[in-house]
């Protein structure tokens, strides 16, 4: 088998779709072209948040035949694809036609909360729990696919009658891709719906009656890196013949492909990607390990004979805080401006942002906070607000990382990645807030990345997970400056501010 090739990589994310094609061998992985594609978000009421899925398509193809052009390689040259994407945004469509029977319902999206309520009520969390490692949340699929079916005139019996197919946004792009040949999913994204088993890494017959979902519409689970299924090389390029065929090696949701992405292959190794959203996951081993405060176990990949688990703290506001600052309050026209501006802001400042936008994740948990701005005075402007803005989420990392020493899970140092970590002020304050050595990637497309790496596994490129490691490194090291007396002082503020938007 070859030891050298070209990858693509699909990085379907929560406001752009993106592309990479790589050049790779065990000792190089070269970014030798990109795409990428913003498209619309839409927010219908308050709290719900939907996408496109024409669009979500469209900009994919568009990102890959950009990346390709850009590569100079011709499609069928690919040794195989890599998919990653936002996991739980929820889409159903109709078999037939392919087309989606309403917008996707994305992971941000809280319309289901008073149903998660009830099923809370009904005390059925704990058995859940036990079974998927999520918690009863608006933010896993299984309650967007019952809106769904109950809310779309005609889809439940069209459901049952086996005409629909429900799909995360790996599953709809791999239907779309092999033109509806295949209808299958990945094991990490299948653990973020609220319907596997965790223990089986199988569809679980009574998750499917508790959130009313018929098993017809469900797709296939597989490993992380498997043949999945074959794209033409005429959909990808111009002039590319239909019957030349390019395997999907590769899927895997995008914080499990960032988790890959860093080389975290070893116990307690810890990654944490500040997106859309902020996701820190824990590599567990082969052990499930439950958490007791409030931090999901999810499976980490999936490659040789058992599964790998992680625990997961999930933030849902992070660069969209950025994003909110320059699209909403315009006080900066690019998220590069908010460095500058928190520069020379004292760390015992007395803004405080509480970025409660969409409801609380981990470890609150609470669908219904809602976003505040505490301590300004006559004083408070763009840098201040800026600077309590990037400081709200390294105070939510610091959450996420008591709760994992709380579960046993004591990480010494923080391998991070992401759009947010190009901001060195960021990182340094990421740093005094937690506490810990903060290692910034060598890439800061580790997601991307990780797909490709699993994409180069299945073609034969890479060996095993040792040689993948190798290329992992890191492209600076922040230390902690802040004193811990300080440290723990703002942050006993920020416990107490929380308290107050909830
Ligand atoms: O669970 C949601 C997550 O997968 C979204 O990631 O990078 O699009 O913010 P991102």
């Amino acid at each position: 088998m070859s030891k050298q090739g070209y990858l693509l990589a699909i990085d379907q994310g929560t406001t752009s779709s993106r592309a990479i094609v790589y050049r790779a061998s065990p000792k190089t992985m070269d970014v030798i072209g990109r795409g990428q594609h913003e498209f619309k978000q839409y927010f219908p009421s308050d709290g719900w948040v939907e996408h496109d899925p024409e669009q979500i398509w469209q900009t994919t193809l568009q990102a890959c035949q950009d990346a390709l052009e850009q590569a100079n390689i011709k499609a069928s040259e690919l040794s195989g694809i890599g998919i990653t994407n936002q996991r739980e945004t929820t889409v159903i469509w109709d078999r037939k036609t392919g087309r989606p029977i309403h917008r996707a319902i994305v992971w941000q999206d809280r319309r289901t909360s008073s149903l998660c309520k009830k099923l809370k009520a009904d005390g059925l969390e704990s058995e859940i729990q036990k079974k998927t490692g999520l918690l009863l949340d608006p933010y896993f699929s299984g309650t967007k696919v019952q809106w769904l079916l109950d809310h779309v005139k005609g889809a439940r019996a069209r459901a049952e009658a086996g005409e629909l197919a429900f799909g995360t946004i790996d599953t709809f792009l791999l239907w779309r891709l092999t033109e509806g040949e295949v209808h299958a999913t990945d094991i990490t994204n299948a653990s973020r719906t609220l319907l596997m088993n965790l223990n089986t890494g199988e569809w679980d017959d009574e998750l499917c009656k508790t959130f009313d979902v018929p098993q017809s519409v469900l797709p296939t689970i597989k490993k992380n890196a498997d043949h999945f299924g074959d794209v033409s090389a005429a959909l990808l390029q111009k002039g590319e013949t239909a019957s030349d065929k390019i395997p999907v090696f590769a899927m895997v949701g995008d914080q499990q492909g960032a988790l890959i992405g860093q080389g975290c292959f070893e116990v307690g190794q810890m990654k944490s990607t500040y997106g859309t959203g902020c996701f820190a996951l824990v590599n567990t081993g082969h052990d499930i390990v439950h958490s007791e405060h409030r931090l999901l176990t999810t499976v980490a990949y999936h490659i040789e004979s058992k599964p790998v688990y992680a625990l997961e703290g999930s933030i849902f506001m992070a660069g969209a805080i950025v994003q909110w600052l320059r699209d909403k309050l315009g006080i900066i026209q690019q998220a590069a401006e908010t460095e500058p501006l928190a520069e020379g802001v004292p760390w015992d400042q007395s803004e405080q942002l509480i970025p409660a936008f969409t409801g609380l994740g981990a470890p609150y948990w609470d669908p219904d906070a809602r976003a505040a701005l505490f301590g300004m005075t006559r004083d408070t402007g763009r840098a201040q607000i800026s600077a309590a803005a990037l400081r709200s989420v390294a105070l939510q990392t610091r959450d996420l990382l008591k709760a994992m020493a709380d579960d046993g899970q004591v990480v010494d140092e923080l391998r991070v990645d992401g759009g947010m970590t190009d901001n060195a002020w960021f990182m340094q304050a990421l740093a005094d807030m937690c506490g810990h050595p903060v290692l910034r990637a060598n890439t800061a497309e580790t997601t991307v990345r990780g797909a490709a790496f699993l994409a180069g596994l299945k073609a034969g490129i890479f060996d095993d997970l040792t040689q993948i490691q190798r290329l992992c490194t890191s492209k600076g090291k922040f230390i902690p400056e802040l004193e811990k007396d300080a440290r723990e002082q703002v942050y006993a503020r920020w416990l107490a501010a929380v308290e107050k938007v909830r």
